[in-house]
């Protein structure tokens, strides 16, 4: 008997949801850049912290997320040149990235309404866009300098009288762009202009590069009752298993991302004591930048020795601890490159045609291993693109 007829029409097709994010079983001697997990263990300070808060009793409800959190991701934002005027209406506390998606999704969208997606794009959109109904439609970025960036000539044609929001990953997963004081300014813009929402997807803010920086959009005129900022602690503090997230948007909208039915709040109250501490305490950001001076270095390596190989060109990442060199010069697929690189030296890689056919060509890295594992990476990348070249 088939149960698929009993099931909502948006689940039937069982979609398999992002490539990177399968179930690898160890292998001897594997070197995993596919999945952007950090390599790094949750410090021993939040730990306690969790324990503390248990200890302490602060264990009970709290319907819409403790007070010291919301206040602590308040002040945090200032930092990105937005003022939160209210910790209480305009945070909703979430338990990590996808959680954030899913409820910003489903305070949105109505079926058959459209989202335009910049592409190459993360492919965590896709699934929770599909339950919603929700109609995806992609705006091929183009390649500056390396770099892919947005174009406006394309998400400006992607826009219908269906389109209800643009999603911007900023910084970028897989491309490592950091939007520019003028591309948001076109955000914004197009926003205003269109009537349109903007969630922007702001979960790499923490690791930016060289003279790169982070702004966001939320804090430009007239954004804020039109932005919705999405944020998980799984990258800044490297809890991808401990789960913690908020999205931040104007009074108004909020009050309707907080209807969105996900079972009151819930990022476990211990938690959200933990992530306090995290964003207010010295030990929280020595412990960022700590990683972010390690990303740095890994990242400033791979993409020196990307260059030396021939057919493959790397440029550096504005953000992000992903690399995504152009392999377009061997002269095979990346799906081929991805599937040689498993097979023949045991190393995972995110081929770039799943993140969309304008990143047909390229490699995504998540540079998530100590630096030997990245020199010995190098090795084998260099292996076997020349043996492999066209
Ligand atoms: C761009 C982007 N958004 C959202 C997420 C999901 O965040 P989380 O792992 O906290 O669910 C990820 C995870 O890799 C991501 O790369």
């Amino acid at each position: 008997m088939s149960v698929s007829k009993y099931v909502k029409k948006e689940l039937s097709h069982l979609g398999g949801g992002s490539a990177t994010r399968v179930n690898v079983p160890p292998r001897p001697g594997l070197i995993n850049l596919g999945a952007g997990d950090p390599d790094f263990d949750q410090p021993e300070f939040i730990n306690k912290a969790v324990y503390d808060s248990m200890k302490e009793g602060k264990t009970h409800y709290a319907f819409s997320g403790v007070p010291e959190f919301r206040q602590a991701i308040a002040q945090y934002y200032k930092k990105f040149g937005y003022e939160v005027k209210d910790p209480f209406g305009q945070i909703a506390i979430e338990s990590g990235g996808s959680q954030a998606i899913f409820r910003a999704f489903g305070a949105l969208f109505n079926p058959g309404d459209e989202l335009i997606l910049p592409e190459p794009t993360y492919g965590g959109y896709s699934q929770p866009a599909s339950y919603f109904g929700t109609k995806i439609v992609k705006a091929p970025s183009k390649k500056v300098k390396g770099i892919f960036r947005p174009d406006f000539d394309n998400i400006r044609k992607a826009v219908t009288s269906n389109t209800k929001a643009l999603l911007f990953c900023n910084p970028d997963n897989p491309a490592g762009t950091v939007y520019t004081e003028d591309e948001l300014r076109q955000l914004a813009e197009l926003s205003i202009e269109k009537d349109i929402i903007i969630i922007a997807d702001e979960i790499y803010v923490e690791f930016t590069w060289d003279n790169h920086v982070h702004k966001s959009l939320i804090g430009m005129k007239g954004m804020e009752e039109r932005t919705l900022v999405l944020m998980s602690f799984s990258k800044t503090f490297a809890w991808t298993g401990l789960r913690a997230g908020f999205i931040l948007g104007g009074p108004e909208l909020m009050r309707y991302v907080g209807a969105v039915p996900t079972g009151i709040c819930s990022m476990p109250v211990p938690f959200q004591y933990a992530a306090a501490k995290a964003l207010t305490t010295k030990e929280g950001w020595d412990f960022v930048a700590m990683m972010k001076n390690q990303y740095y270095q890994r990242v400033k390596h791979f993409v020196k020795r990307m260059n030396e190989i021939p057919g493959i060109s790397c440029p550096m990442p504005e953000g992000t601890f992903y690399t995504f060199p152009d392999i377009s010069g061997l002269g095979i697929s990346s799906a081929e490159f991805s599937k040689l690189l498993n097979e023949e030296e045991n190393l995972r890689a995110a081929s770039g045609s799943g993140y969309g056919p304008t990143s047909e060509g390229h490699m995504r890295f998540a540079l998530v291993v100590p630096m030997n594992g990245i020199e010995e990476a190098c090795n084998r990348i260099e292996r076997c693109a020349k043996k492999h070249k066209k």
